[in-house]
């Protein structure tokens, strides 16, 4: 029987070869960790830690860290990798919707985890980011801007995507169908991955949210957050680049005052 399974269920053993692929997380870790050292940053909590793509360079770089997530099997392939690394594994499967006890220098939300999360909820998320840092400490997190999502045509039509780098076992690619909402901001994804050129039988779906610059900064007004730097996209060299109307990102850098 084919079936339908929940997005991280079906998609976390391919994050890292598919979704990952191209993010320049070690170039981005090296920005967070200069504004980091500079705000005297020891002690991270990772909301929505995944594989560990963030958590990695940045326990590298001499950070404590814990990682939250809900997915047992992102966890599981996050472990992994970091004990790979020679890193100590510091993580908790969690809603990062529940309260965190803990208090860290630092809070990250990093490469869409609020595209799984609701306004509400979203709002939610970053009041337990805030209570989970000390005065003075740094919040980062990013949505996809609705504002520039909306500018593609979305036919609700099987599309196949480029391959994917090679684990060396495998060719990767995956059939895609997405729609977009424009009343409720969101995109629904159904996916299959393909395999060696043969399409699974099985398939994903997602609801991914999506969220305009007006209501991130009614966000971060409403918590009197200082932003620090606003960004909208990613690159090898700057890891992160600001934020001009209409970036397919909406990133924040923030502090607790
Ligand atoms: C797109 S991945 C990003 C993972 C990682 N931050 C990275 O940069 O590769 C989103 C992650 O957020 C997690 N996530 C989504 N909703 C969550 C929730 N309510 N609580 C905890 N984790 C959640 C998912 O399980 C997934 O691992």
């Amino acid at each position: 029987m084919n079936k339908n399974f929940n997005w991280y269920k079906y998609n976390a053993k391919y994050y890292d070869q598919i979704d990952a692929d191209g993010i320049p997380y070690d170039a981005i870790a090296d920005t967070l960790t200069k504004i980091f050292r500079k705000n005297n940053v020891k002690t991270i909590v990772d909301l929505g830690c995944g594989t560990g793509n963030f958590y990695i360079p940045l326990a590298k770089q001499g950070f404590d860290l814990l990682g939250i997530d809900i997915s047992a099997d992102m966890l599981k392939i996050a472990k992994r990798k970091i004990i790979k690394n020679k890193l100590k594994p510091n993580l908790i499967l969690s809603d990062i919707r529940d309260v965190i006890t803990e208090k860290f220098d630092a809070a990250i939300c990093l490469y869409n985890v609020i595209g799984d999360i609701n306004y509400h909820d979203f709002s939610i998320v970053i009041k337990n980011m805030i209570d989970s840092i000390k005065s003075d400490g740094i919040i980062c997190f990013d949505v996809i801007n609705f504002e520039n999502v909306k500018t593609f045509e979305f036919d609700n039509k099987y599309f196949i995507e480029k391959e994917f780098k090679s684990d060396k076992l495998h060719r990767l690619s995956r059939r895609t169908k997405q729609k977009l909402n424009k009343q409720d901001q969101t995109l629904e994804i159904n996916q299959s991955v393909i395999i060696d050129g043969k399409l699974d039988k099985n398939t994903s779906n997602n609801k991914m949210y999506l969220y305009t610059l007006d209501q991130v900064t009614k966000l971060i007004e409403s918590f009197g957050l200082r932003t620090k730097l606003m960004y909208g996209s990613y690159d090898n060299k700057h890891g992160i680049v600001s934020f001009k109307n209409n970036d397919p990102i909406i990133g924040v850098i923030a502090q607790k005052i």
